[in-house]
């Protein structure tokens, strides 16, 4: 095969990034692996450029494994390769946005994917509201930034949690309380998505009275079986995402998964070995069947040409629409400029006319930024005299 893939790691003897050199080589790909703090990035006038240790970086596509302690570095190198047109594994938005545990959660239940009960404090006086929120005690605390079980405790008491809180908001951290899922207490399901597709999966133990999983925690790992529900579930997590290549961590609780995190560089040794799956093999795979096709972002695209752009209108903030055609929204006689309405978690292309608005609808409308504000507020005005607010995706830059 005739591409050439760079693996983006620091440490090119760890296990994970071995194996994915050892099957790209078995595949007949040139693979190298490639320091991402080794990169030096240029910008200038109309153009970008990059550089490897001094000499010109040439790959059709990459694999980062970007550690946590490099994200913002890891990051900025994925965005340049990105403008460059390198195809990549996981994109810089992915990986940040699923760094962040209160990000990540945002977008999940924003997206109806089910998620721990969880809050945010930013004060003392918010942790009390917060533990009644998430159902009481016992309670899970948590930093948004956290990783390997590292900044995940387990709290009793109003005083341990006030103080422990106390502690961590001194030291500049961003602070979760979660509902306890006691029927996880101890396990977690960890299951691998690579493309679309759940490629391997464990369940993970904690040992002796530890409540945190984390195989870097000395946790044992073990074969599991998941049922369709988890694997639809973590697809869809690493799907709103954005990230092509992702460890879904998901508890498993009384009335079905819940999504607790979902990794961008997940460790590749302890899945292997407890499925028994080849899942570097199934990431070489994958990456060679897209390479060919970069994936392109619509807003920036249509923002090359002066005041258009994507705007969203969620049903929900003007319910006078609902029931009402989607032809009635936009201007009469011109072609209807939504190329998409989501609906049930789905998306319905090129919606016809006569498509009748449902509450939950969320219309995604593109083309000249001004005519479709005013397009949608003329059509709110007319339906009734209420308030309006539309979702702008994206500002025009015009
Ligand atoms: N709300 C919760 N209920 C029960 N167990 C939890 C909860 N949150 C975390 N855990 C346990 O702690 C482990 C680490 O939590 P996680 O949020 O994944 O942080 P990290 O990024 O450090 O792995 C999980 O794998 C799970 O075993
Ligand atoms: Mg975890």
């Amino acid at each position: 095969m005739d591409i050439r893939l760079a693996v983006l790691s620091r440490g090119p003897r760890l296990y994970s990034t071995r194996r994915l050199v050892e099957e790209a080589k078995k595949r007949g790909i040139d693979v190298f692996v490639a320091d991402p703090m080794k990169f030096s990035l240029y910008v200038a006038d109309g153009s970008i450029d990059i550089q490897y240790m001094g000499k010109p970086f040439l790959a059709d596509a990459v694999i980062p494994r970007i550690g946590h302690s490099i994200t913002k570095h890891g990051v900025a190198l994925l965005r340049h390769l990105e403008q460059l047109g390198i195809w990549t594994a996981n994109t810089g938005q992915g990986i940040i946005q699923s760094r962040d545990k209160l990000h990540a959660s945002q977008i999940l239940a924003r997206n109806k994917i089910p998620v721990p009960r969880t809050t945010y404090v930013r004060d003392i006086i918010d942790v009390e509201s917060a533990i009644d929120f998430v159902g009481g005690f016992p309670v899970v605390i948590k930093v948004t930034q956290g990783t390997q079980g590292q900044g995940v405790f387990l709290r009793h008491t109003l005083h341990e949690a006030c103080s422990l809180v106390q502690g961590l908001l001194l030291t500049g951290k961003s602070v979760l309380v979660q509902e306890y899922i006691a029927e996880s207490h101890g396990k977690d399901i960890r299951a691998l998505v690579v493309g679309d597709r759940v490629v391997a999966s464990m369940r993970r133990r904690a040992r002796g009275r530890e409540f945190r999983s984390n195989y870097h925690l000395n946790g044992t790992v073990e074969k599991v079986d998941l049922p369709p529900e988890f694997e639809e579930q973590a697809c869809r997590a690493a799907r709103v995402l954005g990230l092509h290549v992702a460890g879904v961590d998901l508890l498993e609780a009384e009335h079905g998964p819940l999504v607790l995190e979902v990794n961008s560089s997940p460790g590749l040794e302890g899945i292997e070995k407890a499925s028994g799956a080849n899942v570097a093999g199934e990431i070489v795979d994958f990456v060679a069947s897209q390479t060919a096709f970069s994936e392109v972002d619509l807003d920036q695209l249509l923002r090359t040409v002066p005041g258009s752009g994507v705007l969203s209108l969620q049903l929900r903030n003007h319910p006078n629409l609902v029931g009402q055609k989607i032809s009635q929204i936009f201007n009469k006689g011109s072609d209807i400029p939504v190329f998409a309405l989501s609906r049930d978690n789905k998306l319905i292309w090129n919606p016809t006319d006569d498509l009748l608005l449902r509450y939950d609808d969320v219309i995604v409308c593109y083309g000249d930024l001004n005519e479709l504000r005013a397009s949608i507020k003329n059509a709110i005005i007319g339906v009734s005299k209420t308030n309006f607010e539309i979702n702008e995706k994206e500002e025009s830059n015009a």
